[in-house]
């Protein structure tokens, strides 16, 4: 049975023509419920995305018909179960515009920096050696370090960023010292929405002999990627931000990396002989994907991969930059409201607080008027020491948001604000 097979015929398709966009959003079910007896409106897209139907049915779709191990059994099911989790592989490679034996698939991004931290960095990196990372890492991208900086007798050196969120590009160049043997910079801050000049980054890196490890997990479900042009030596993507389900993500490397590098995590699927004499490992990208992977969830990121493309890249970045736009307008019309991030390269986030209410006392009253958005550090301590603050409140928004949810959060926040201060 082809590949193809598993996902439902009739499921929809948008042709890359005019969006329509109440159409898209009738794609996700989930959107349509009610919370606390009003309609939701869901602005925690950063924290994950919701799912469309094709993705959706192709979890049913696998597990009625297919489902299997991959790689090890011969029958017709199993080849089946291979073919669809290489497909995914593929798929994510093409949207992602790198090679298939350069992606290494695992469980989202923060396996992927420590697939790096662990093979490439830890035997290394010494005691002297440096590793660059930006004031405004998640935290994904900066344990890892910590801990491997333990190990080997590095240390990890903070690139600032400046009062309106974005990279302070002259202070990271300055800091590119023959001690830096590793940058690990975000490509899109989960708190900020900065979208940074990874390839101007990466460029300068590479003059210096730098290392580079990228964290896409907010810049790929926003924005019409090329990782091959950025330059990085390692770009890490999660699937449950950009429609897929959870447990599912990449690592791209260049491949003499990934040849050059051990095995982080050993077991089946990622030998070719094992003897107790010896182990010979498999080849890159496998010999990174110990045990049996996320077989359906992999099924699901090829879909949510064809969803994506259906709607266009380039048609949802410049949908969420105009539901940006009207956002920020709404909130800065509220007195006493502070927004954190004004760089003027943003994607669709707008961290923010208000005079006088602390950021969970407003989240969990939103929550009341039906709106979702994250409140706390966001797991970036470092970032909002920087700012002063213990917590912000987040609004995070994806393409299927609508203009109208917009104007429902404002009054909902108005009202909010009025109780709290
Ligand atoms: N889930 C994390 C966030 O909410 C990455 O930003």
């Amino acid at each position: 049975m082809p590949q193809t097979a598993v996902h439902d015929a009739a499921l929809p398709v948008h042709d890359g023509g005019e969006v329509d966009w109440a159409r898209v959003r009738a794609d996700f079910p989930l959107l349509m419920r009610e919370v606390h007896g009003k309609p939701l409106v869901y602005f925690d897209n950063a924290n994950t995305g919701q799912k469309p139907l094709p993705v959706i049915a192709s979890q049913d779709a696998f597990y009625r018909r297919q489902n299997a191990n991959v790689s090890r059994a011969v029958h017709a099911l199993g080849t089946e179960a291979t073919e669809a989790y290489e497909g995914a592989r593929n798929k994510l490679a093409r949207f992602l515009n790198v090679r298939a034996d350069e992606l290494v698939l695992c469980s989202g991004t923060t396996f992927a920096i420590n697939l790096v931290a662990y093979s490439w960095a830890l035997p290394r990196l010494k005691p002297g050696d440096v590793v660059l990372v930006s004031r405004m890492e998640h935290h994904a991208n900066i344990v890892p370090w910590q801990l491997v900086a333990q190990r080997t007798g590095a240390t990890v050196r903070v690139a600032e960023i400046l009062p309106d969120g974005r990279l302070d590009l002259e202070a990271l160049y300055r800091a590119m010292t023959p001690q830096v043997k590793l940058l690990a910079v975000t490509h899109v801050s989960n708190v900020l929405g900065t979208i940074n000049p990874v390839r101007e980054i990466c460029r300068q890196a590479r003059r210096h002999g730098i290392v580079t490890v990228v964290d896409g997990s907010q810049a790929v479900p926003h924005l019409k990627l090329d990782v091959a042009a950025i330059g990085c030596d390692f770009y890490a993507v999660t699937g449950h931000k950009m429609c897929a389900p959870t447990g599912t993500g990449a690592l791209w490397a260049r491949r003499e990396h990934l040849e050059a590098m051990p095995p982080f995590i050993g077991g089946g699927e990622m030998i070719k002989e094992v003897s107790f004499e010896g182990t010979v490992f498999n080849d890159p990208p496998h010999k990174f994907e110990a045990g049996t992977p996320n077989i359906a969830g992999f099924v699901g990121l090829g879909a949510a991969v064809d969803y994506l493309e259906s709607v266009g890249m380039d048609n949802i970045a410049a949908r969420e930059a105009e539901l940006l736009a009207h956002a920020t307008r709404a909130l800065q019309a509220i007195p006493g409201l502070r927004i954190f991030g004004t760089a003027p390269d943003k994607a669709g986030v707008i961290s923010f607080l208000v005079d006088g209410a602390h950021a969970h006392d407003l989240a969990t009253l939103l929550d009341l008027e039906g709106v979702a958005v994250r409140s706390g550090q966001h797991c970036a301590h470092p970032l909002l020491q920087f700012f002063g603050v213990a917590a912000t409140v987040r609004a995070s928004l994806a393409f299927y948001n609508t203009h109208e949810e917009i104007e429902r959060f404002a009054a909902a926040l108005r009202k909010v604000r009025q109780l709290l201060c």
